[in-house]
């Protein structure tokens, strides 16, 4: 597996690896680790290269993981549309509170055209503010994994994996 980032591990050098994939993670989940461990965990974002691979096992050799964190909407629709110019397959997106908020980062996941899968680090369904248990992102996703703490990423790259290999 190769990854590229701006948060999520040290990047490595190549070779090409058939399946890129763009792991989106939006406000506040850059301090993952240390923001709310009681709710969030431990982890950090750079231990999701490891998770993949512990998972994928040989398999992870064809995925490309590339990394994204910004706090703002704005720069997450950004890099979902540079995405579509970049052979970017499949996108994991934590979006933070923007799954409740975010219309317009929700009408990018719409018409872009490359498969999201949604990820939530905490089970949004049984937090006690019942605004998380709604998902402006959900209805344009092909699917959503919350409550697994930072493996969900993985279980979402996995998920994408075997659409594309059809090797379900
Ligand atoms: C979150 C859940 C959201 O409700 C919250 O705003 C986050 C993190 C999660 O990963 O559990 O920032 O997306």
């Amino acid at each position: 597996m190769t990854q590229d980032d701006n948060c999520g591990g040290a990047a490595q050098q190549p070779p090409e690896a058939p399946y890129s994939i763009l792991v989106l993670n939006g406000p506040n989940l850059a301090h993952t680790g240390l923001r709310c461990p009681e709710i969030y965990g431990r982890r950090t974002l750079s231990d999701i290269p490891s998770l993949v691979e512990t998972l994928l096992g040989e398999r992870s050799a064809q995925v490309r993981l590339l990394f994204f964190q910004s706090n703002c909407e704005g720069e997450l629709i950004n890099r979902l549309e540079a995405a579509r110019n970049e052979g970017i397959r499949g996108v994991v997106l934590n979006a933070g509170a923007y799954t409740h908020t975010g219309l317009a980062l929700a009408d990018c996941v719409q018409w872009i055209g490359i498969p999201v899968v949604e990820v939530h680090i905490s089970n949004v369904f049984a937090r006690k503010e019942t605004i998380r248990r709604h998902s402006f992102l959900a209805p344009h996703s092909v699917g959503m994994i919350a409550g697994f703490g930072l493996m969900g990423y993985a279980l979402a790259v996995q998920a994408l994996y075997t659409r594309f290999t059809g090797s379900d």
